[in-house]
């Protein structure tokens, strides 16, 4: 399926844009199966976009008693830690939206990183009883070397054929992640990606032109079987982009 570019005006309309599409494909969702699955990115391009969902006029618009809420990755560090993507969806989002507390399915990144993915993949698998679809919505971020979650490049997770859920040690980093893979993201209704500053612009660019190779930009491998695929750009992120007249 073709991807669906959107560049938005400026940082505003970013953030409405996002938080737009986000309500909407929860609504649709809630009307078509009484429930709406999202997985969360991290990082800092969506917490304003978290903290517009939580405004009454968005906030109001959701049965969150039927929102389910995951994440794309985590840290491997506890759910109270200044990195945690668990701690600032909470402080943006959760924590002011009438969620139950059941629905919020957290990657525990506070215990050993193979145990929390074999954890996290026992209750997707409950959670998403077929084997061939996973969340009605999950939400990615890119990096300026083309990561996507936790997926970078060079680490083996890229690698990973079957299972939905793996720890991913990333060398540069020094550090562990937990994360989604490619079976499982690449089994959702809509992947949306939210990329925002000049920083991504040259991956971007490799990632939705075509000129990259394999695995070297790990977000140009999200290619949903059967789901949409949308980018919800800022200006900044697509300034090297080339439209054909
Ligand atoms: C994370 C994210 C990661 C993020 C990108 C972009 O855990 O950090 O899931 O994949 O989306 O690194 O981060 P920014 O939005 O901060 O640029």
């Amino acid at each position: 399926m073709k991807p669906r570019i959107i560049i938005a005006e400026d940082h505003r309309a970013f953030i409405q844009q996002a938080a737009d599409m986000i309500l909407q494909i929860g609504q649709e969702a809630l009307a078509k199966h009484g429930r709406f699955s999202m997985a969360l990115s991290g990082g800092s391009t969506p917490q304003p976009i978290y903290q517009k969902l939580a405004e009454p006029d968005f906030a109001n618009s959701l049965d969150w008693s039927n929102v389910h809420i995951f994440w794309s990755d985590e840290r491997a560090v506890p759910p109270d830690h200044p990195d945690s993507n668990y701690r600032m969806a909470q402080e943006d989002l959760l924590d002011r939206v009438p969620i139950p507390k059941a629905n919020i399915h957290r990657m525990r990144g506070e215990i050993e990183p193979l145990r929390a993915a074999v954890d996290y993949e026992e209750e997707l698998r409950e959670f998403f009883p077929l084997p061939k679809n996973t969340f009605d919505l999950v939400l990615l971020g890119m990096g300026g070397d083309g990561h996507t979650a936790s997926l970078f490049p060079g680490s083996a997770a890229l690698e990973e054929k079957e299972k939905w859920v793996t720890a991913n040690l990333i060398e540069k980093l020094n550090s562990w992640r937990i994360t989604l893979t490619y079976p499982a993201i690449n089994s959702v209704t809509n992947v949306l990606f939210l990329v925002s500053g000049g920083n991504k612009a040259a991956a971007l660019k490799s990632v939705l032109e075509g000129n990259h190779h394999g695995n070297q930009f790990p977000a140009g491998l999200v290619k949903p079987t059967a789901g949409n695929l949308i980018w919800l750009l800022d200006q900044e992120a697509a300034s090297l982009l080339s439209f054909d007249e």
